[in-house]
């Protein structure tokens, strides 16, 4: 008898959720396999998860678009569960290399999926994105409102990954999914020692935010300030990463203990709360003590003006809350740009 409630394969487990989720499974009592082909992460994560943890980790420098590499995973190690977070995530890269994103992200979760049916290993859990709701009709949205067309690449993926395991779900006797639909994944672990490592110029807010903190950028562009919201910028869910991971978790007993109502289920997994750009950077601002380049800049292509999740059907079928602060979050934040920098 081992110790262990079971073992859970993560795929992508060097990246920021990935991390985040390694860490909390491992702090739930699960033994966790970690991939990463290091494409779009650092050598460097790993050691942090090492760190937290206390003790060494399983991992496997593995492409997961290599099936033959992939294999020998499965061929080494007795896992239920697969949480599939190995993908891109550059949504303007999408619109410029489509066949980059179509590519990686679908060829390696076919993969994964073959392998899941081939090796009769039942649980799948893909990371999916509020993306799928694009510019919606009615908020908070729920796991029932109409998805909209996608309009990139990598939004496109995430609709078909989803698809896909839907119908493999429903063709496969022995395999159950679930989709948890990310919001806006901000912040960073407690430690400091894992958080985001955005390569380049970020796409995304609180990086930007965080390394103009640090000096790296000049200021921050408010991008639209004339939006149909009461301060004029955009709306989002921020989520934590620690609360992210948590849902995981949570994701991960419900399989493992068979707990799923259906074969293929979907969960939104934000806070229920929207914060705009402005007042998110303010808020950075106060809780930190510290102050930021900010101007209003036109507004970016793509962006919807606002988007939130209603999560009751997360906090009831999961039994999980977003519970971290959001002043917390921010500090965590910072506190993970300046271990990055070396700033005191
Ligand atoms: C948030 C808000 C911007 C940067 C994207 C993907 C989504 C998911 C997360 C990830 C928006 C504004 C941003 C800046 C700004 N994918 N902003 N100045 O666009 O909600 O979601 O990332 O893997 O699928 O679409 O997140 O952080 O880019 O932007 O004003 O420098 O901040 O306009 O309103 P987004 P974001």
């Amino acid at each position: 008898m081992s110790n262990f409630k079971d073992t859970v394969l993560v795929s992508g487990g060097a990246g920021y959720i990935g991390t985040h989720t390694a860490v909390a499974l491992m702090e739930a009592g699960y033994r966790v396999v970690i991939i990463d082909n290091f494409s779009n992460s650092e050598p460097s994560a790993i050691e942090g998860v090492k760190q937290i943890v206390g003790h060494d980790v399983i991992f496997e420098q593995v492409d997961t678009c290599r099936t033959d590499e992939l294999r020998r995973v499965f061929e080494r190690y007795d896992f239920s569960t697969v949480i599939h977070f190995a993908a891109y995530k550059a949504v303007g890269e999408s619109m410029d290399e489509p066949l980059k994103y179509y590519m990686n992200n679908l060829l390696s979760y076919m993969n994964i999926l073959e392998l899941m049916k081939e090796f009769k290993r039942p649980n799948v859990l893909f990371s999916s994105s509020a993306t799928v709701y694009g510019d919606a009709d009615v908020l908070p949205v729920t796991e029932n409102t109409p998805r909209k067309p996608a309009t990139s690449p990598y939004g496109n993926t995430k609709q078909m990954a989803e698809d896909i395991l839907r119908d493999c779900c429903a063709a496969y006797e022995g395999m159950y999914g679930i989709a948890l639909r990310y919001f806006n994944p901000i912040g960073a672990h407690p430690s400091a020692l894992i958080g985001e490592l955005p390569r380049g110029v970020p796409n995304n807010l609180l990086p930007y935010v965080t390394q103009t903190a640090a000096g790296i950028r000049e200021c921050i562009s408010i991008f639209g300030n004339d939006y149909d919201t009461e301060d004029g910028t955009c709306l989002r869910d921020y989520i934590d990463v620690v609360d992210l991971a948590a849902a995981h978790v949570a994701a991960v007993d419900r399989m493992t203990e068979k707990k799923m109502k259906t074969k293929y289920e979907i969960f939104n997994v934000g806070t229920g709360r929207p914060v705009s750009v402005l007042e998110l950077v303010t808020r950075f601002e106060k809780a930190n003590n510290l102050k930021l380049n900010y101007r209003f800049a036109p507004r970016r292509e793509g962006d919807v003006p606002a988007v939130w999740a209603d999560t009751a059907l997360a906090n009831k079928e999961l039994g999980w809350v977003a519970a971290r602060d959001l002043d917390d979050t921010l500090r965590s934040a910072w506190a993970w740009e300046k271990h990055l920098r070396g700033i005191k």
